[in-house]
């Protein structure tokens, strides 16, 4: 039996010491001064990490609440978009769509390869019908980050407005709303923010509230219209989940003192060593090489071994959660997550337990060879003391 468990899902991640303090904080009147304070602070510092001037909308709800409300705030049913997917959360995407009765084009590309600004392209000079493009920045269900700068290249030509999911990227993965001209970006506090899950937030741009203004879809709780007229006076339409704000802010101001290129860089290093050790030990990342995310390792379930063995073996004998496939890929991959609170560490542990559960399993994982591959990665690419 392991004595301690490591969460390592794609969400909800880790909270830290000081954040777990700051969510037990007495309640107060979330219409009262200090919640006005906690409030615009969240925001000035999410603004900070979103790399963005653009208004920060706070929701209450999850990420896929922040989905919604990037669709149903910005068009009508009927209008012609285009949702790009390359697996579970694109094609959830595309479903919000869908269900508010949006004429959607869909562009599906095979689980594991990213999407193409070529593609898009093609797409946009064909069909000038085509008011607004959604795009998944983080795939978290393949474990893949897609270019998204050069995506935005492209839609920005065309003049579309650009909407995209980073609820897995934000915060830890380099996404430069305002310089690659993103319209509303969408995030959850259960991923890098390193808070629990219960808040979606979002950043909204001056398109995207001139399109807010002309669009028809229904939306009552998730009316961004509404939270922003709010937001103005330092509240929120509905009784917001006040206790995940105080953790959100704790978060953001771990984050800030780390600072955002570190955050990125931590992010980076350990996602490197996690392949590198990953492969060392035999098996087969599922995203395509160049794209693989830096918050997120989808592994291949390898030949011989059932991935819920595993996974049940990795939590019970060595007390390391991971996740299984999402969707059609369950039951072909696992996945480790690795962002928000996470470091070197932690990449090493992981590495070490899986070796053991995929030699208890019979997979003739070469001795030590995945922590001894994380590690020469993390040497290669150290910060001098
Ligand atoms: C890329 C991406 N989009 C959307 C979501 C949905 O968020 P939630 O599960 O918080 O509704 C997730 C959650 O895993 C995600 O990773």
């Amino acid at each position: 039996m392991a004595l301690r468990t490591q969460l390592r899902i794609p969400g909800p991640t880790p909270v830290p010491e000081e954040v777990a303090r700051a969510e037990i904080q007495p309640m107060i009147n979330h219409r009262g001064p200090e919640f006005a304070d906690i409030l615009r602070r969240v925001e000035t510092r999410l603004r900070w990490a979103f790399q963005t001037g653009n208004e920060i909308i706070v929701l209450t709800g999850s990420g896929t609440a922040g989905l919604e409300a990037a669709v149903v705030n910005f068009i009508s049913p009927g209008e012609r978009v285009l949702v790009c997917s390359c697996g579970s959360f694109g094609d959830r995407f595309s479903g919000i769509a869908k269900a508010y009765g949006a004429d959607v084009v869909d562009l599906q590309v095979e689980w594991g390869h990213p999407i193409e600004a070529a593609d898009v392209e093609a797409i946009l000079s064909q069909d000038a019908g085509i008011s607004t493009v959604f795009v998944t920045h983080n795939e978290t269900s393949t474990g893949l980050t897609n270019p998204l700068a050069e995506i935005c290249r492209v839609v920005k030509q065309h003049g579309k407005l650009l909407i995209v999911d980073g609820v897995s990227s934000v915060g830890s993965i380099d996404i430069q709303v305002d310089a690659w001209g993103i319209d509303v970006a969408v995030t959850g506090s259960q991923k890098g923010w390193m808070a629990p899950p219960g808040l979606a937030m979002l950043s909204v741009g001056g398109a995207a509230w001139e399109a807010n203004a002309r669009a028809r879809c229904p939306r009552y709780y998730l009316d961004l219209a509404k939270a922003r007229q709010f937001a103005k006076d330092g509240q929120t339409p509905w009784t917001p989940a006040v206790s995940v704000l105080y953790a959100l802010d704790a978060g953001l101001a771990i984050m800030e003192r780390e600072g955002l290129q570190e955050v990125f860089r931590r992010h980076q290093r350990v996602a490197d060593a996690v392949r590198a050790g990953c492969e060392a030990l035999g098996l087969r990342l599922y995203a395509r090489d160049g794209f693989r995310s830096n918050t997120v390792t989808a592994v291949s379930n390898p030949e011989g071994v059932d991935g819920s063995q595993l996974t049940k073996l990795m939590r019970t004998k060595y007390g390391v959660v991971l996740s299984g496939g999402q969707g059609k890929l369950k039951g072909h991959i696992f996945r480790i997550g690795h962002l928000g609170l996470v470091d070197e560490g932690d990449a090493l542990a992981v590495l070490f337990a899986l070796e053991q559960a995929l030699r208890d399993l019979d997979f003739a994982a070469p001795e030590g060879a995945g922590v001894a591959a994380a590690q020469r990665t993390l040497l290669q690419t150290a910060v001098p003391a």
